[in-house]
């Protein structure tokens, strides 16, 4: 690996994110030898904590990755952390201060990254300040990265937008879709674009229809705080199914670099049809989970309002006006407390235009849909639904699947998603984060829908535990005689 040459300044440095996802990633990155030498971290937070108490939360949280203490020590030595108020002017003069000092000690060049971990309220706060206390430098570079949500609508997607705009280029944001981080998701592009043998039957005269998946098994848990606010269409259908959608509809980039990719991701999003009212009631449905056994439903979760309307589920029926793909319908769906956690990509080709084995004599001979199925998580891997001749005498087809899943051994090479973020970020590229253009035409599909289900009462709870989902939601298919592969 080429050694990156930066300080890292992050904000929320104590936070459940930045323990569970960003310090072990980082801890990564500086084994493999993208962090080495020249990389310092200056964490913050409200919070009062000496050096080593930092290191100590640190620690702890890569402790079941190396079994080396002195390259453990060796790693945290490059960390310092400074109480911070996200709010107070002054401590930004303090971080500007103390960066200075890192960068002559590291030799970083002016390079800083600013990673806000934060409650979304203060990140336009947090880089506001930066900017006007100057504390981004102008001989190296100067990149934001932000995690979600990004705005509860259009319009305050907007409004954080152009906040962030006055103090960054959207070339220096880095909005992280962790999605974007998985394996099966980046590989996409090279199945295909890589493969003619896909990418020439990945349209409207051989494609039948499309089906994304984001499934969990788990409820709420401990984050009914935030999840009550925001809901599944907010937390998983805006964000990382708008995303994988766009890697699946978008028309084939220039070249593989990240403003082509962007580009056609973006264009394809913009030639998705937005819904009216009745659309919106014809094509979504949401659901919420009810109680079964020791799992209490939605509404008794702790810190979940009694009267919550909030859903925990979300299919729907997606519609590109686009010459690729007019009359393929894109069916998502994603929810809490289903059977499996799955994530998974099923493509349903169209049968045989001129279907010979019914027009034969050998009668009831039938043929399936073929079905490429990307795997994303667990597991990762693609199956592909043949028909296949049945041994025997005469004449009989049933089908076959074709199945790829990655080994145990690849499996634990493949890099977590923050990891790879992370990495990215480093290296400047943008290919595997949200630019504002996607999130901003994310939010104007999902926009009608939030305003429908907030004008009226749904019937809640509508779906038990450990299913997949809301009767409705089969209804999406079963209207045009579809129904869902998984
Ligand atoms: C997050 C959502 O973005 O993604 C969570 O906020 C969800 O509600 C999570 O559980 C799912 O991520 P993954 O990687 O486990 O599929």
């Amino acid at each position: 690996a080429t050694e990156s040459t930066t300080l890292i300044m992050l904000f929320g440095a104590a936070g459940d994110l930045a323990t569970r996802k960003l310090y072990p990633s980082l801890f990564n990155l500086y084994k493999k030898g993208t962090l080495q030498s020249h990389f310092a971290l200056i964490g913050t937070s409200r919070r009062q904590l000496s050096d080593d108490q930092f290191h100590q939360i640190i620690l702890d949280s890569i402790k079941d990755q190396t079994t080396d203490q002195k390259q453990a020590d060796d790693f945290v030595s490059h960390m310092y952390f400074k109480s911070h108020d996200v709010t107070n002017p002054a401590h930004y003069q303090v971080l500007k201060e103390f960066a200075a000092k890192l960068d002559q000690k590291y030799q970083l060049k002016g390079n800083r990254i600013f990673y806000i971990s934060m409650a979304p309220r203060f990140f336009g706060t947090v880089a506001k300040n930066l900017k006007e206390q100057n504390v981004l430098t102008d001989n190296g570079f100067n990149r934001l990265i932000i995690e979600k949500p990004f705005g509860r609508d259009y319009k305050s997607a907007e409004s954080l937008n152009n906040e962030l705009s006055s103090a960054f280029n959207e070339d220096q944001i880095f909005r992280i879709d962790h999605y974007l981080g998985k394996e099966m998701v980046q590989n996409i592009i090279a199945l295909r674009f890589g493969n003619p043998l896909i990418e020439s039957v990945w349209n409207n005269k051989y494609i039948d229809n499309v089906q994304v998946t984001l499934a969990e098994n788990m409820g709420v848990g401990v984050r009914a705080g935030y999840y009550d606010s925001a809901g599944a269409l907010r937390d998983m259908v805006q964000n990382h199914i708008m995303q994988v959608v766009s890697l699946l509809a978008m028309e084939e980039p220039d070249s593989f670099t990240d403003v082509n990719v962007r580009a056609e991701k973006v264009k394809a999003l913009k030639s998705l049809h937005i819904y009216d009212k009745d659309e919106v009631a014809k094509n979504f449905v949401r659901g919420q989970y009810g109680s079964k056994g020791d799992q209490p439903e939605y509404r008794k979760e702790n810190g979940v309002d009694d009267h919550s309307n909030t859903e925990t589920y979300v299919g729907g029926k997606l519609e590109f006006r686009s010459p690729r793909w007019a009359g393929v319908p894109f069916y998502v769906r994603s929810g809490k407390l289903m059977k499996n956690k799955t994530t998974r990509i099923d493509v349903v080709f169209k049968k045989p235009a001129a279907d010979i084995f019914a027009l034969g004599s050998n009668g009831n001979v039938s043929v399936n849909s073929n079905v490429l199925t990307i795997q994303v998580d667990p597991n990762p891997g693609y199956a592909l639904k043949l028909n296949n001749k049945k041994i025997g005498q005469g004449f009989g087809i049933s089908p076959v699947t074709l199945n790829f899943t990655k080994s145990a051994a690849d499996q634990k090479q493949i890099p977590q998603p923050y990891e790879r973020l992370l990495h990215d970020a480093l290296k400047g590229d943008h290919t595997n984060f949200a630019s504002w253009q996607e999130v901003g035409t994310a939010w104007k599909f999902v926009d009608p829908i939030r305003q429908l289900w907030d004008s009226n009462q749904p019937d809640f709870p509508n779906y038990n535990p450990q299913t997949n989902g809301p009767e409705a939601a089969s209804k999406l298919l079963s209207r045009s005689g579809r129904k869902w592969v998984y």
